[in-house]
């Protein structure tokens, strides 16, 4: 391994982002453990862009770890909307909720103690101690996976725990000697492999820019570096159908809230039925109202819904991708001439001018958006 690199590091790579990482976002410069958490959760699987946009809304809403900790989940899920990656937004009220009650409102500066709250990972652990209590922590992300596997060309899939260990170590070994530093550091690590030694167009094989490391990286000396870190084949994610109803009764449309386990859980989404693994040229067109009915709503009355619920059709099929599974939804429609009384304590009449009240998953806002049932303004919350 090589010593000299281990030695100059740190201060060659904060040396590279006075120059060319980036500064002036919102959550930087600030030391309050909350926001600095707040960000890091939300940066996580987020664009940066959309980040800037969100963030200074959510901390306005939730400004302190109390605030957040004493909120309803529905506000926050309806907050979190269009953001993804719901379970963050569950996680982080069940977070703020253990800091307040095991922490007295403090989150705690020790990573080790960090990592025990709900949501928090190791890496993230690392970050918000870095950033907001100059601990002396590590960070290991996807993107600092990328940079030390290249640097050290470390070989073996980055899933497997020897490999995945022997990263952390390095990632301890590269740390600034002087815990002042970690921010910049921490922030450096980020924006050096999210802009410079990215996973397709690595600055190292464009003649654009000259990486500071190009003499050490030992993937770069072998010319290896699109091959590292090394990556497991990826399957294709698994296909599914499901039906969704979309009932209106005048200016109220029927909404379902999701179990909290589920995708999307704790979402409003539209009564549907089980996903089924999807067989390609299948044809669900000849559907019956009743068995679209007793699939969508199983504990109403679905005699009472094909008699009273007018013009059911299928309006649209929506493709929706997951991280781990596709799904298809087939919308049907239909108008009831009242708000039918409902069984379900899940289900709900929702006016279209409070959806912006409501958590929606992203397809269903956009399906209601598209529809034209509701003027934009209703769903912004
Ligand atoms: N991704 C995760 N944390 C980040 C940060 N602090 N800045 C930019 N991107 C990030």
């Amino acid at each position: 391994m090589s010593k000299t690199l281990i030695d100059t590091f740190a201060q060659k790579l904060i040396a590279w982002h006075g120059v060319s990482g980036r500064s002036g976002l919102p959550w930087q410069g600030n030391r309050d453990p909350y926001a600095v958490w707040v960000s890091e959760i939300m940066l996580q699987q987020t664009q940066v862009a959309t980040v800037l946009e969100r963030y200074p809304r959510f901390m306005k809403r939730f400004p302190t770890v109390k605030k957040l900790a004493t909120a309803d989940i529905d506000e926050v899920l309806a907050e979190w909307a269009g953001l993804g990656y719901y379970s963050r937004a569950r996680n982080l009220h069940t977070c703020a909720k253990q800091v307040v009650t095991e922490f007295a409102g403090k989150f705690p500066s020790d990573p080790a103690l960090l990592e025990q709250l709900k949501g928090i990972g190791r890496s993230t652990a690392g970050a918000v101690a870095a950033f907001a209590f100059h601990e002396r922590a590590p960070i290991l992300d996807a993107n600092v996976k990328r940079i030390l596997a290249r640097l050290f060309a470390v070989e073996g899939s980055i899933q497997d725990k020897a490999v995945n260990d022997q990263l952390w170590n390095l990632a301890i070994d590269l740390l600034p000697k002087k815990s002042v530093d970690m921010p910049v550091y921490t922030q450096a690590l980020m924006d050096f492999g999210a802009t410079w030694c990215t996973s397709r167009k690595p600055v190292c094989l464009g003649s654009e820019k000259k990486c500071p490391f190009v003499k050490d990286c030992q993937a770069n000396l072998s010319d290896q570096v699109l091959l590292l870190p090394q990556k497991t084949k990826k399957t294709k994610s698994p296909e599914f159908d499901c039906n969704m109803l979309l009932i209106r009764s005048g200016n109220t449309v029927l909404l379902h809230k999701r179990p909290s386990k589920a995708i999307w859980g704790g979402l409003w989404s539209l009564p549907e039925s089980l996903w089924k693994p999807r067989v390609p040229g299948a044809n669900d067109a000849d559907l019956s109202a009743q068995e679209l009915f007793q699939a969508a709503l199983p504990q109403e009355k679905t005699l009472t819904l094909v008699k009273t619920c007018r013009s059911l059709q299928k309006v649209n099929e929506i493709k929706h991708v997951f991280t781990h599974r596709r799904l298809w939804m087939h919308i049907w429609q239909a108008s009831c001439p009242k708000e039918l009384p409902l069984v379900n304590p899940d289900l709900k009449w929702v006016a279209l001018n409070q959806l912006g009240r409501y958590g929606l998953p992203q397809p269903v806002k956009v399906l209601l958006q598209g529809l034209s049932l509701v003027r934009g303004d209703d769903l912004k919350n």
